[in-house]
């Protein structure tokens, strides 16, 4: 039971991963020059919403799951989402060029999935099906 709720929780936090990786990808096809300042606003807002709740959903699972890193993974989400805002606050500012906003926020987001949300995966594996094959097996 436990063991079938953490791949469905996995699964979940593939498509929120996949869906982020999407709506940044789009940004690609957006000239920042074309962009008037409300739709700029408005894709900062799409971006910080899905990922303000995809973060929290996380941290929901973290401490559901007793995960041991959960507050080194927590601060690790507030870097996340300054560090994107600070790339879309260079689009405001006309720091950013058009051509690199999408890349320079698809390697925030995989850099934290690397380095954070990978290892949570592994945690979840490694407790719920590790551990239950080598209860199974006698080992
Ligand atoms: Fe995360
Ligand atoms: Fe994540």
């Amino acid at each position: 039971m436990e063991e079938q709720r953490a791949i469905d929780d996995l699964h979940l936090i593939e498509r929120q991963h996949a869906a982020l990786g999407e709506a940044i990808e789009e940004l690609q096809e957006v000239s920042v020059a074309d962009l008037a300042a409300a739709q700029i606003s408005a894709c900062r807002l799409t971006l910080l919403t899905s990922l303000g709740s995809h973060m929290k959903f996380e941290e929901e699972l973290m401490k559901r799951h007793g995960y041991p890193l959960t507050s080194t993974h927590t601060i690790a989400h507030r870097a996340f989402r300054d560090q994107f805002n600070s790339v879309i606050d260079g689009i405001d500012n006309g720091v950013v060029s058009a051509w690199n906003i999408s890349s320079l926020l698809q390697k925030v987001l995989k850099h934290h999935e690397i380095n954070h949300d990978d290892i949570f995966g592994h945690f979840l594996i490694d407790k719920y099906f590790f551990h239950a094959v080598e209860d199974g097996s006698g080992i």
